[in-house]
């Protein structure tokens, strides 16, 4: 009945949202819009036995739904842990453990997440995903964009190696694939595995409906021969917010805010369904044009509000695609800057290779930004960032052309690698830590604000926040293409209150 396992998500002080998906009869398989309405059963205890429930309640789903349901348990203790389940009949779900945020304004010493993105079924295991599970130390899991993709089996594998292929056996372009392909992804034991540890908090990047979309349109997208896009987007959207523990229905808003207590804001930014298109071509004057925009201006006007000095101390920003600029030096040798450029969707602008789908591609938003943070004195702002399938960590310069001789960083951007998505290595063809050394050297040079980059390993990482800092710790895997594969702490970056700055961090492990 509970074939693709149960998650939570959304942490409130005093809610949590609830996700199963049930199968009442055998053709009810997901995308199939055949089967039953049910009513699913849920309930929330203190304890692993459910011996003290003290949330309950029933909800009907069907096909129209795809058979998942989503609740909201309300009447919650902030800052506490539960566990939940579900039931049909006899049938009982696995039991999830949840945490809900700490109580509004309250102190808080401490807070821990998992961090992951880009998270591609075909290119491996999830066990980044298994060895987060099995910590039992997190309040919750970010998952920074690209939880599933679009491609055929085969597509988008520079190493030609189709660990396992998607399902469908097609480019998702229609609801009933993009159902049928978050189902796929939702039977993976180590994604349910970490669903049933923690709480998620997530947002989408471009992958969820289709590469370097925008709001228009996307690169992997053909008008009429793929249909219109704002289908094509609309059944993405109505396909993730069935299968995602997360508080959006199609038609309100992605981007969200979550506090937990005095110590920390969460702002998970949606950078694909307000954007301007990317820039066409390198010499395109349009990047730094005022006049487009990587947010929308609501979502702006938000996000500069959630970035105030009155607020929970740490201002932590969800952000799909990185913020710091990065310049790809022109030392590099074609195929370098080849690779470089397919791994970061680049273009070329004044002979400078770019990539066009960050903020880089968004000047006049990403200085809206900069100068709120600096002009108001914000500190404690620090960008959790995905989409580059590496790991980096980095300063916000002020101004990067002088930094940093002169002017100063206004926040930090620590960036996940992907947990199996290809990287610099898997297109350059070569072994890991070997050829992509000296690009990564040669683009630290160029980009004295970029204090950590690792081209070529999959894994995840670990936030710990405390008034004193925010610390991230990069866990690398042994191999994407083994189920049981090892992770070892590769390096680990601390910002601490009031600097705005990484910087190598010490102290042992998390
Ligand atoms: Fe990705």
């Amino acid at each position: 009945m509970f074939a693709h396992g149960v998650a939570s998500g959304d942490p409130y002080p005093d809610s949590v949202l609830l996700w199963t998906r049930v199968t009442p009869s055998a053709e009810a398989t997901p995308g199939s819009g055949l089967g039953p309405a049910v009513t699913v059963n849920w309930e929330v205890a203190t304890d692993p036995a459910f011996s003290r429930v003290v949330s309950k309640g029933s909800a009907k789903t069907g096909p129209e739904r795809d058979h998942t349901v989503k609740v909201i348990a309300g009447r919650l203790e902030p800052g506490t842990p539960y566990w939940y389940r579900f039931s049909v009949g006899r049938a009982v779900s696995g039991a999830g453990r949840t945490r809900t945020a700490p109580a509004t304004g309250a102190p808080v010493d401490h807070l821990r997440f998992g961090v992951v993105s880009c998270t591609n079924y075909q290119a491996g295991y999830f066990s980044s995903y298994r060895h987060l599970a099995e910590r039992g130390d997190l309040d919750a899991v970010l998952h920074l964009g690209d939880y599933l993709y679009e491609y055929a089996p085969g597509e988008y594998q520079a190493r030609d190696v189709v660990v396992r292929p998607h399902d469908p056996t097609v480019e998702m372009t229609t609801l009933a694939h993009y159902r049928r392909r978050h189902g796929q992804y939702k039977t993976d034991p180590d994604l349910q595995a970490l669903h049933l540890a923690a709480p998620f908090i997530v947002t989408w990047d471009d992958h969820e409906a289709a590469n370097d979309a925008w709001s228009g349109g996307a690169e992997n997208h053909t008008e009429g021969a793929e249909g219109l896009w704002s289908e094509r987007r609309a059944a993405a959207n109505q396909a993730y917010a069935e299968w995602m523990p997360v508080r959006y229905e199609p038609g309100g808003p992605l981007f969200r805010r979550l506090d937990f207590g005095a110590l920390a804001s969460l702002s998970m930014l949606d950078l694909r369904s307000y954007r301007s298109q990317q820039a066409a071509n390198g010499v395109d004057p349009a990047v730094d044009s005022p006049e487009r925009t990587i947010t929308g201006a609501a979502q702006m006007d938000w996000l500069l509000g959630n970035l105030t000095s009155g607020g929970p101390q740490w201002k932590l920003v969800g952000n799909p695609v990185m913020i710091a600029p990065v310049r790809i030096p022109s030392t590099l040798s074609l195929a370098e800057v080849a690779g470089v450029q397919k791994l970061m969707g680049g273009t070329t602008i004044d002979g400078v290779p770019y990539n066009v789908d960050q903020w880089d591609g968004y000047e006049a938003d990403r200085s809206r930004v900069v100068r709120h943070l600096r002009d108001q004195g914000i500190k404690d702002t620090v960008f959790l960032t995905g989409d580059i399938h590496s790991g980096w960590a980095c300063d916000l310069p002020a101004d990067p052309l002088t930094y940093p001789t002169t002017g100063d960083s206004v926040a930090a951007e620590l960036v996940c690698t992907s947990v199996t998505s290809d990287n610099l290595d898997d297109i350059l063809n070569a072994p890991p830590r070997t050829s992509s050394l000296a690009v990564e050297a040669a683009i630290r040079t160029a980009n004295p604000h970029v204090k950590y980059l690792d081209f070529d390993s999959h894994g995840y990482s670990v936030l710990d926040v405390t008034p004193a800092g925010v610390r991230m710790d990069w866990y690398v895997l042994a191999d994407r293409t083994v189920q049981a594969s090892a992770a070892t702490l590769a390096t680990s970056f601390t910002v601490g209150a009031g600097t705005g700055k990484a910087v190598p961090a010490t102290g042992g492990v998390l």
